[in-house]
Formats: C-alpha cells, structure tokens, sequence
C-alpha cells in the first residue's frame, strides 16, 4: 500500500516511519527543504527514543522516503494523511487549521484515481468534513473520502505506543475507506488491536474528550495532593488505594506540576472553544485548565517557601522538558517556574540530559554538563522533570556539593524516609515534609 504522509513534525514522523515498518511504502513530505535534506541523510530533527533506528532501517529497506514535492506523492498514494501542524490560535485558543487547509488545497490538485484523505492532526469536531469540501470544490469529479484517525502516541514512546496502541480510532462515512484503514493497520489488526469505527464527528471527538479525560485525572490527583499535604496524607498512597479500582484505573494519578506539553494544554483549550461554539459548556474542563495554570505559578511558590525565600540563592534545577524521554519544552512547568524564581532574585543552574538546547531558545538559564555541575554550590536542588538518572543520584556526594541538604522534588522521585535518612530536608508533592 502507497502512503503519503504530509508534515514531518513528530506526528508524521512517528507515524510515516512506523507506517513503513508494517511493510507499506511511505513518502513523509514537508514543505522545509532543509529538514527534508537532513532526514534523507539519515538524521532525524527530534529526540525520540527509537525512532532513528525505525527511520534508518526503513529508509535503507527503500520503504521510506522524504520529498518536498506533495503532489507526485499524493498522486500515487492510496492514503494521504495529513499529519500537518494545528497550533493554539494566538487571542482566542481555537485551533488554527490554516496548514491542515492548505494541504487540503494541495492534495487536491494532486489527486488520481481512488484515494483516502486522513486527518492525523488533532482537529476540532467538523475539520474533516471541511476538509471534504475544500477538496470537493476544488476537484468536483475527483475519487475520495475523507475520514479522521486521531493518534495517542506519547512523547519519549512513541514507537511503542505505535506498535502496541490500545486501540485504533477510524471516523469515516463509507464501506472503502474503513477497508482502506483497515489494510494500512492490517498488522496490527492481526495482532487484535481493536480498531474502533465511527463516524467522523464522533473520531474527532473521542480525541479531545481522551485528553481532556486524562488532564482531568492528572488535575484531580494535584488536588488531591493539595489536600493530602493539609491532612497529613500520602497522595501516592491515596493514588495507588483508588487506583486498585478497575474502575478508576493507576495510571495518570501521578502527582506534580502540573501537565505540560504539545498536547493537553492545546487540547483543552480547544475542547473548551468547540463546546463554547456549540453552547455545550464543558466545566470540568474549565476548571481543569484554570487549576492545571495557576499550579504552575503556586509551585513556584512552593518552592521559595522551601527555601525561605531566594533572593541571592543559587537553586539547581534538575530537568527542563515537559517530560522525561524528550526535549520538548512546549508548555514546560519549567518555563512558569524559572522564571518566576528569576524574578524573585534566585540565580538558576540548570541540567536536563536532553532539553538544555530546546530549552535555550525559550529560557534566560545557564546550563550545566551534568547533575553534579548544576548542584555545585547551589543553595539547593528542585527537580522539576523526572529523567531517570535523576533516580538513583548519589545523595552523599549531592549532600556533599550542596550548601545546604535541601531537596525539592515535584515529582515525587525519592521516598520522604530514604531522605530523611540521608539527612536532607525533603520538600514534595502531596506527602509530608521531612528533615
Ligand atoms: C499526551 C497523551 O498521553 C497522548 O495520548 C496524546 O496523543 C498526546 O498527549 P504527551 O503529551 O506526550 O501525550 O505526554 P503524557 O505522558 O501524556 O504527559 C502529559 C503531561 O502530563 C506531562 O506534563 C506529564 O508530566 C503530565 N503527567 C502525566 C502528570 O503530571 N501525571 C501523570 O500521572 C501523567
């Protein structure tokens, strides 16, 4: 099966690569000649853990390539996924689908013979039957559907989340383009991945509704947090006690910052338009993503509080990302945190293993080689990223670099006991203080 894939941004790589390890041939076309230049040699513009491998492999096997030009690959494709960027629109929070309409326009003009136009981006409930009529008045004669197949992949596992989805969601109107989608998910079909068919609407729903559901958790357990650390309880305790309810289900009850990302903020948001629009009001979305902001702020706080105020302090942060495992930084806690403590005097040295030069780009920080580097000296040590050799530091030798034992962990890394132990006054999330 011949597969275009336009938009070589995480999405479409992840998806074009992994597409072409099912054995399908795939073009991933992007309009940034220089990027389409540095992936046909082999190198891939984000850190995803996996995905250089998946992309050399297939690229050598000739399943996979890059070009710029949309229109040779369009035509010879049997499925064209739009996997194109959809930013916050700056002012109001709606979706901005000018990319996803442009290569609506694009992909007109190019098509021949029956093909499968799939949105792949995120895109509010209605995108994929305005996509349908761009595409229609453009080529009133032309052979194709249009259907939605929202992703769930996970940054920093991404590839697996792809090989091993949950399920696979398809929204569209006829009998040929669910067999279309089928046979590009053949192999995991055999596999028993259900694949879940709906309408288009519906699709496009089921993907912000499964974000906003999982923001949602995270907040609640934030919350929860809050409470847990006024009645001296456990929030990882309370997590796991609930979480043993299949009902409720442990994951996503992690205790933190609050969430961050490409997605959840962007995504709520957008959720929070659409039901505006449709006079549907969606208040616990609401409230999920006015208490997910100002938790940012309110750690910060927690953390001057931590260290009896920062003016003049030298604080090492460990980790910038949103997340372990990527060097994104869109959304960061970090980028409210550091700031933040910036402007109440502290002096900020930094480390994350793979976010220093992302990070950059978006923060006034000085950046350190290593863990040990940024604790030199410092007045303390906030984790704000739960890397895993932030897991297992050495606390003697951390004990040793600090000025004072003083750890602040929002993500709730080390047990409150192991650090009293060491001798560290250890501030976290939801459970007591100690030392
Ligand atoms: C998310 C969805 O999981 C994925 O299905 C969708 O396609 C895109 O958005 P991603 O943004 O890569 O993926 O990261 P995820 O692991 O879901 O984490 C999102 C944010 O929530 C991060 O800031 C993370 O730190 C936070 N989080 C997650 C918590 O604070 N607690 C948790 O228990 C889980």
């Amino acid at each position: 099966m011949r597969i275009a894939m336009i938009g070589t941004g995480y999405v479409g790589l992840v998806s074009g690569a992994c597409l072409s390890e099912f054995g399908h041939e795939v073009v991933c076309i992007d309009k940034d000649q220089a990027k389409i230049a540095e992936l046909n040699k082999g190198r891939v513009p984000i850190f995803e853990p996996g995905l250089d491998e998946v992309v050399a492999a297939n690229a050598r096997a000739g399943r996979l390539s890059f070009a710029c030009d949309l229109s040779a690959a369009v035509s010879q494709a049997d499925a064209v996924f739009i996997a194109v960027g959809t930013p916050s629109r700056r002012g109001d929070g709606h979706a901005d689908l000018s990319f996803v309409f442009g290569a609506a326009e694009e992909i007109a003009r190019a098509l021949d013979g029956y093909t499968v136009v799939v949105t792949k981006s995120t895109v509010p409930v209605g995108t994929g039957r305005k996509v349908e009529d761009i595409i229609r008045k453009l080529r009133p004669t032309a052979e194709f559907d249009v259907a939605s197949n929202p992703e769930f992949l996970r940054e920093g596992s991404a590839i697996e989340d792809f090989r091993r989805p949950d399920r696979i969601v398809v929204g569209a109107e006829t009998e040929r383009a669910r067999n279309v989608l089928k046979e590009v998910y053949r192999p995991l079909y055999l596999n028993e991945t259900p694949i879940v068919f709906t309408s288009r609407e519906t699709s496009e729903l089921i993907k912000y509704a499964a974000n906003a559901f999982l923001a949602t958790k995270i907040t609640f357990i934030n919350e929860m947090a809050d409470l847990c650390e006024k009645v001296g309880a456990d929030v990882q305790e309370v997590a796991r006690g609930i979480g043993l309810d299949g009902r409720i289900g442990g994951k996503f009850l992690h205790a933190g910052p609050g969430f961050g990302g490409s997605c959840f903020p962007k995504d709520t948001l957008a959720l929070l338009k659409t039901s505006q629009d449709a006079n549907a009001p969606v208040r616990i979305v609401e409230t999920v993503v006015a208490v997910n902001e100002s938790r940012k702020a309110r750690m910060a706080e927690k953390i001057i509080e931590a260290f009896g105020g920062v003016k003049g302090k030298t604080i090492a942060v460990l980790g910038l990302t949103f997340k372990p495992n990527t060097d994104d930084m869109r959304d960061a806690p970090s980028l409210v945190i550091v700031p933040k403590l910036q402007a109440e005097g502290a002096r900020i040295r930094a480390y994350d293993p793979e976010g220093a030069h992302e990070a950059k780009k978006v923060l006034e920080v000085e950046t350190c080689e290593d863990a040990y580097e940024a604790l030199a000296g410092a007045d303390g040590v906030v984790i704000l990223t739960e890397w895993n050799e932030f897991r297992a530091l050495d606390l003697e030798r951390v004990k040793g670099l600090l000025k004072k034992p003083l750890m602040v962990d929002l993500r709730n890394i080390y047990r409150p006991a192991q650090m009293a132990e060491a001798g560290f006054t250890y501030v976290s999330v939801g459970r007591a203080t100690v030392g």
